[in-house]
């Protein structure tokens, strides 16, 4: 079998990931590899991009090799995918797979993003491997690395693999009702949008929100500003946040986005995801490392698409704010209700700066939270500007091993409940226990309310 290798990787033949298809052509010589270094060659692959539809046309099985970038794949890579499917001819019907590396943190929507678009120009997505990036240095890592190869060929060889994806249906958009400002507004309300001259409908949903919204809301157009490239994962900014680029994006980022009092992102769904500008914009954000710098900051999006068939961006954009602790206002799409959706948003992201309102992280906040934790502490030599970051925000706080006197209450409950005697005599009374603390706080906030003063 032929089988190109899309190596997303921006650090080329330095991959981390490109080492399991490394192994992979080692152990099976019967297999030709051919490798297609995208991440790296993307500017040149902008300009012409004849090599890769050569190589592309050429293949049995493509297998895009990449990093996990912020939720999804770097910025290079899908720019390669923007570009590959401009030409669904050259690939329709191919079968195709994926391997990533990463700490697992939000590989599932990467690999979500990868099988979406092949899927939507006809290719046969058969599978995906989303390896740790130090598993293929584990005996454990590398027989799952073989397995996984072995049952990609069998796939691909037996043609078990998804059938190609229906054609996208054309987007629906219910026009926005233009609203008015009515007064000279003071605030700093920060809208980020990619919104070219095309993209009328976006600006419309953009000036109604900045009318409804009784905040002054600063717009600023990622467009506009030179992003010299997509982050390169050199590890530069990891001990000061310093980043390699020199083309202002981190004052852009530190002195203007991150200073607004609510951060608000509009964009047109384009590639099953918020599109390759937005992409260049979140991974260059990686200067901030895995510091919550925007912490209780409130967050709103303006999304003009179908988004009520694109669960995985919505995965994803629910998930950007709980994992930087900022509360979502919400999501006003252009499906169905814009105007209503639009100034709802507004109306709640108001409400949510002038009362500071936040809520506790679900699901998706404390997962990544924990995987970052647990990512800086081991690597606190290297990421130095996180480690410090996450010591003075008790972002550590929360380490299991820390919570002596809970650890000890339970070993103590353990051991009465293993005893049967002292079991049968606790009877039901284990769950009342549970409630101890919950009651303290009852009483307390009762006494308080007796005495006058609510909390
Ligand atoms: C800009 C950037 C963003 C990243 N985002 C994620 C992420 O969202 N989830 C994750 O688990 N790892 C993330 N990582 C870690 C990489 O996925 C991981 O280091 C990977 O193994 C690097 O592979 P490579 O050497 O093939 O590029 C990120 C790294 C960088 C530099």
């Amino acid at each position: 079998m032929h089988i190109l290798v899309v190596n997303g990787s921006p650090k080329g033949k330095n991959s981390i990931t490109l080492q399991t298809v490394l192994y992979w052509e080692i152990l099976h010589p019967e297999h030709t590899f051919e490798y297609l270094h995208a991440g790296a060659q993307i500017r040149y692959l902008e300009k012409d991009f004849t090599k890769a539809l050569d190589a592309l046309e050429k293949a049995d099985l493509v297998l895009f090799s990449y990093p996990v970038y912020t939720f999804v794949v770097p910025s290079q890579l899908h720019r390669f995918i923007e570009l590959m499917k401009a030409h669904p001819e050259a690939v329709q019907g191919k079968y195709c797979a994926q391997v990533s590396t990463s700490k697992h943190f939000y590989d599932i929507t990467a690999h979500r993003f990868i099988r979406d678009n092949c899927a939507e120009v006809g290719m046969r997505f058969v599978d995906g491997l989303s390896a740790d990036m130090e598993d293929l240095t584990t005996a454990k890592g590398q027989k799952e690395a073989r397995d996984f190869f072995a049952s990609l060929i069998w796939k691909t060889e037996q043609g078990i693999a998804d059938p190609p994806g229906a054609p996208p249906a054309p987007a629906k958009h219910v026009p926005v009702t233009p609203a008015t400002s009515i007064s000279a507004k003071t605030g700093n309300v920060i809208l980020v949008t990619d919104c070219g001259p095309e993209d009328t409908q976006l600006q419309a949903m953009i000036d109604r929100f900045c009318a409804s919204m009784p905040l002054k809301t600063t717009v600023v157009n990622i467009l506009d500003f030179p992003i010299q490239g997509g982050c390169l994962g050199c590890f530069n900014c990891a001990v000061d946040g310093t980043c390699i680029y020199q083309d202002g994006f981190t004052q852009l980022l530190r002195e203007k986005i991150q200073k607004g009092q609510a951060i608000v992102t509009a964009f047109t769904v384009r590639d099953h995801s918020k599109g390759y500008r937005f992409k260049l914009y979140d991974d260059r954000q990686f200067c901030n490392g895995h510091r919550t710098v925007t912490e209780g900051l409130p967050m709103g999006y303006l999304v003009s698409g179908d988004l009520s068939r694109e669960e995985n961006l919505r995965m994803v954009l629910e998930a950007e704010p709980q994992v930087g602790g900022n509360y979502l206002a919400g999501i006003a799409c252009d499906e169905v209700d814009p105007d209503g959706e639009i100034d709802a948003m507004a109306a709640k992201l108001f409400y949510a700066i002038t009362h500071q309102y936040q809520q506790p992280a679900n699901y998706y906040g404390v997962g990544g939270r924990k995987i970052f934790r647990d990512l800086i502490w081991e690597m606190q030599g290297l990421m130095r500007a996180d480690h410090k970051f996450y010591k003075a925000h008790g972002m550590y706080d929360d380490f299991p091993q820390k919570h002596w006197p809970k650890m000890c209450a339970m070993y103590l409950v353990g051991a009465m409940l293993a005893n049967p005697r002292l079991k049968a005599k606790m009877g039901g009374k284990m769950t009342e226990g549970m409630l101890m603390p919950y009651q303290k706080v009852l009483n307390k906030a009762r006494a308080a309310m007796q005495q006058g003063q609510k909390p």
